[in-house]
């Protein structure tokens, strides 16, 4: 990508929080020999090509006149019966009514939205949070409020004192919250099981409702694993979103809502088309012919391999000054900069080097915070991890050095 088309880019992240970029445009960006930290987009290496293809055979041979017509048939259903047998192995028992499989995750916050959120609300994010959702948000025309996020995930604490500012002052309270609790995009950072009991506590006495997005639940690279707050809760309260963008391939639009009953219902009166019956058919037969558990964790280790060696190339390379995080799952390192280099300046300059990557201020609801970068691992190679450290530390001593 050239530095104007970068420019172009980048300004439409800042502006609007969507990506404008046109059909050609991508393909050009990724094809040019620039670095890539700046999505989390997976890597190819993991898309199951030759299966899918093999699963697409299959459902059509079982429902040849079904899974390319409307809706979802027998084979797409069975889709839904592995995503609640999976759900209640990770401690999440749900009931056939209460999912809802979207195409996407991102499918499933429009739809949230379209319940819940008229202009005059206020909804809560982390801060910073998934630019994707703040795009998706925001044109539901509410106000977003951010709440500081640290190595624990959500601080609940100033979430208490910020819910019970909003009450003594008569404002509404946020319809809903929308937290990453594992492996947060974009800090990587996993909120602690203390905070998450705490959150919930929180919900209940403030009245408001928990979106939990799940994206990277999967993708647990060490460590132990959390409950979701969709386990721990007793109230009703959370709506979970999860994908499998990241663990089969983003381009099949899967993804899936868990909620109380009354909730999906009213989730799936508002979709305006179909479900994605042929996506749902595949992977229906795709799941139930791989050792899914195999394929996940053939998926977590090239990400893991990814993930240390670019903290062995920040820990050799980086200049004194600089820190940045050591997720325990998901795709993406934090990197905070000293104040006098300028994130913006620095994200420009290693775009004209190769390397393509994000600054903080983007992740915040408000466009301001954060002074640092985002550094996502997922698409590509280890040498090429390593090269775009390499330039980034330059740039990075240069800079300090002026
Ligand atoms: C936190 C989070 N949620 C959702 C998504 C998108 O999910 P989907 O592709 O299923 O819409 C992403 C993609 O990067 C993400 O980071």
């Amino acid at each position: 990508m050239s530095s104007s088309q970068y420019g172009r880019f980048y300004a439409s992240q800042v502006g609007i929080g969507i990506k404008v970029l046109s059909a050609k445009e991508k393909k050009a960006m990724r094809e040019t020999e620039q670095i890539h930290l700046s999505f989390g987009d997976p890597t190819p290496d993991t898309f199951p090509n030759d299966e899918v293809v093999e699963a697409l055979a299959l459902a059509l041979k079982e429902e040849p006149d079904r899974v390319l017509q409307y809706g979802a048939g027998e084979v797409a259903e069975d889709l839904a019966v592995f995503l609640l047998e999976r759900a209640a192995g990770r401690g999440m028992v749900a009931s056939r009514e209460q999912l809802l499989v979207t195409n996407g995750a991102t499918e499933g916050m429009d739809l949230i939205g379209r319940i819940f959120l008229d202009p005059s609300d206020v909804i809560m994010t982390e801060a910073p949070t998934f630019m994707g959702a703040l795009s998706v948000f925001r044109k539901f025309g509410v106000q977003i409020q951010g709440c500081e996020v640290d190595g624990d995930g959500l601080r609940t604490d100033l979430l208490e004192e910020t819910l019970s500012e909003r009450l003594e002052c008569g404002e509404p309270m946020p319809k809903f919250l929308y937290v990453i609790a594992n492996f947060q995009n974009p800090t990587g950072t996993t909120m602690s099981l203390d905070r998450r009991r705490h959150l919930l506590e929180l919900a209940e006495r403030f009245d408001f409702l928990i979106v939990e997005d799940e994206a990277y639940g999967e993708l647990r690279l060490e460590g132990e694993d959390v409950p979701t707050l969709w386990a721990l809760d007793e109230g009703g309260r959370v709506l979970h979103l999860g994908t499998y963008a990241k663990v089969i391939a983003p381009g099949l639009r899967l993804g899936w809502v868990l909620a109380a009953e009354e909730l999906t219902a009213q989730l799936m009166a508002m979709r305006p088309g179909y479900s994605n019956g042929a996506s749902e058919s595949l992977a229906a037969k795709y799941c139930r012919m791989v050792d899914f558990d195999q394929r996940v964790a053939s998926i977590r280790s090239v990400y893991r391999q990814r993930r240390d060696v670019m903290l062995e190339a920040l820990e050799e390379h980086m200049p004194a000054g600089i820190t940045w995080n050591r997720p325990e799952g998901g795709l993406f390192i934090w990197m905070e900069i000293p104040g006098e280099v300028d994130p913006d300046a620095f994200v420009e300059e290693a775009a004209r080097r190769g390397v393509a990557l994000l600054s903080t201020s983007i992740f915040y609801p408000d466009g301001v915070g954060g002074n640092g970068l985002r550094l996502s691992y997922s698409q590509e190679p280890l040498d090429r991890l390593r090269r775009a450290v390499e330039i980034m530390a330059g740039l990075l001593e240069e800079m300090l050095d002026r």
